[in-house]
């Protein structure tokens, strides 16, 4: 076994012990890391070499964009053209040695996949425009799945993405954009100019033979809640899009440069607000309904946080732009403190809250939001290994939500919120509580469920979010795809493909359902759609960028030097 170095982009690799790491990776091989310095690229490599024992669907990869550091956009307000044009470390699969590698043949589940990925396309006046959420002919309990949903259609635009079919991504996001413009309601109330649909459908007039857009802001859905992820999730997806194509003529457009500033604005207005995290409603994003993630939920500050850096490297500074970079700036430094003092948890951290003194004013407050050590909940203690440590789901005032959740997590990871010694305690954490997170079937959504009283006053009775069910600790495979960005983002892809193994075990016999049940995920969800597009979309994603490390480029942001964290020691950041 041949291992070479090739450049690296940085932004795939958090700082991380790279020895043990390198050891990890090379102990199946029945090899050791030698010498103390090693490279993060050098370890990829290892990784690389294996990857690049599979084929890709597509190997042609279009140019990438480079990427901007905070403190380079921050400190010039924006945007540096030179930057853009570069396109970043080619493609491994470009290089010679991976030629005489691509020897092995595809998982077959990646052609169904991609079959059934197609089946989903949904078209308008000729261009397609997105994905149905499920294409399920085994029921005819439509609901809304019949609709491109927004969340749903990021994991599909990055699998076209990687199989370099932009058209449908660059559609998607002008339809969306259109849509973002017509005029909102909820009976009488008006909603804010920038918030983006949940969902939209292609309705048929046949009267005047012309096909048009119906677009759902929340007005319809469960709960009637707007959906606060779709705003970030564009933005987001924006960027992956130019960055995948180094088509920067679609970001630039006073259009698109409108709708991000129109999402933001949303978002950055001065109000009553004492902290820098968002404040929502219950069930504003993936889990749509009531779940008690109202109020400052991990998975919208993750997202936030990320749109708000996507923004940034995309922002012109002309005109109102230059005073949103500013307040994007501001709200950047002032959340990324927030996050990662606040609602870090690890064993240390866990043992000063159980220490915690209550009713204490004044700046010199240690208990700041006057969460009482009773409310720590019982299983918290075991679950918290003495190594590794996770942004906990909700902090407000006297009150802790301690529930682990995937995406947050996961998307803190991909934005950089998480420090690399934060980023790699997520991942410790994971592999010390798989049975609980992963068990048979990637990823619970949340741990651990909500059940009998609790239930019954956080839920509100719900049937569908019954325990273990559903997005009350349910397990979502299309979560694999955040999943395996994740790993590779911090250098573990081992853990990911052990993931993956477990979804070719079942996903597709089971007609690719939308959800499991169950404390190990051993159940097909009680209500699951069956063949739920992200999990197909989510499975492609992982396996192409485990095939490429190299994708991670599109979806994953690189740590900014400038908002090096003040954070307290703690444990599981031994070198801090
Ligand atoms: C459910 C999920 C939501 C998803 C939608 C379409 O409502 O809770 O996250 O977007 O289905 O799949």
């Amino acid at each position: 076994m041949i291992f070479s170095v090739y450049h690296r982009p940085p932004e795939i690799f958090g700082q991380i012990d790279i020895k043990e790491t390198l050891n990890r990776l090379m102990e199946p091989l029945g090899l050791r890391a030698v010498g103390s310095h090693c490279s993060l690229s050098e370890m990829d490599d290892l990784d690389l070499t294996r990857a690049l024992d599979k084929p890709r669907l597509k190997i042609e990869r279009k140019r990438s964009f480079d990427e901007r550091s905070m403190s380079e956009l921050s400190a010039g307000y924006g945007r540096h053209d030179g930057l853009y044009d570069s396109p970043r470390g080619r493609s491994v699969l470009d290089t010679p040695l991976s030629s005489a590698r691509n020897c092995f043949e595809p998982h077959p589940m990646m052609a169904e996949a991609w079959e059934a990925l197609r089946r989903s396309m949904v078209f308008f006046r000729g261009h397609p425009v997105g994905t149905l959420a499920a294409v399920d002919n085994t029921t005819d309990e439509v609901l809304n799945y019949d609709q491109v949903f927004v969340r749903d259609f990021v994991p599909s635009a990055l699998a076209f993405l990687m199989n370099g079919e932009s058209d449908i991504v660059k559609h998607f996001l002008l339809k969306t954009l259109q849509l973002q413009d017509s005029e909102k309601r909820v009976d009488r109330f008006k909603l804010g100019k920038g918030v983006m649909p949940a969902s939209f459908k292609v309705r048929h007039d046949p009267v005047r033979e012309m096909d048009h857009l119906v677009a759902d802001f929340g007005e319809t859905a469960i709960g009637r809640v707007a959906p606060v992820d779709s705003g970030f999730w564009w933005i987001i997806l924006l960027r992956a899009y130019t960055k995948s194509t180094g088509d920067l003529t679609l970001s630039e457009t006073p259009e698109c440069q409108k709708g991000i500033k129109l999402i933001l604005s949303l978002c950055l207005a001065e109000g009553f607000d004492t902290f820098p995290t968002l404040l929502c409603a219950d069930g504003c994003s993936m889990i749509d309904r009531r779940m008690g993630v109202y109020g400052y939920p991990i998975e919208i500050q993750a997202l936030f946080y990320m749109a708000l850096r996507c923004a940034l490297s995309m922002l012109k500074p002309d005109g109102d732009g230059r005073e949103c970079i500013e307040k994007i700036t501001k709200r950047l430094h002032a959340l990324s403190f927030h996050m990662r003092n606040y609602f870090w948890l690890d064993h240390h951290q866990l043992n000063d809250i159980y220490r915690y003194k209550t009713e204490e004013y004044s700046h010199t407050a240690v208990n700041k939001f006057n969460v009482m050590p009773d409310s720590i909940p019982e299983w918290v203690f075991d679950f918290m290994p003495l190594r590794g440590g996770y942004f906990v789901g909700n902090v407000g005032p006297a009150h802790m939500d301690f529930r682990w959740f995937a995406l947050g997590n996961c998307v803190s990871i991909l934005s950089s919120l998480a420090t690399p010694d934060q980023s790699m305690a997520i991942m410790d954490l994971l592999e010390h509580r798989w049975a609980e997170l992963v068990g048979e079937m990637p990823l619970k959504i949340c741990y651990p469920c909500l059940e009998g009283h609790e239930w019954r006053i956080i839920t509100g009775c719900d049937p569908k979010n019954t325990r273990w069910s559903y997005h009350n600790g349910g397990s979502w495979p299309v979560l694999l795809w955040q999943l395996t960005a994740a790993c590779i983002k911090t250098g573990r892809p081992q853990i990911a493909r052990r993931a993956v193994d477990l979804i070719e075990s079942r996903l597709h016999r089971d007609c690719w359902p939308e959800y499991y049940d169950g404390k190990l995920g051993r159940y097909v969800g009680k209500q699951a759609r069956k063949y739920q597009t992200w999990s197909i979309a989510g499975y492609l994603v992982a396996k192409m960028l485990l095939e490429d490390p190299s994708h991670i480029g599109m979806i994953s942001l690189e740590e900014d030097k400038l908002m090096k964290p003040v954070i307290k020691r703690s444990a599981s950041w031994p070198q801090l």
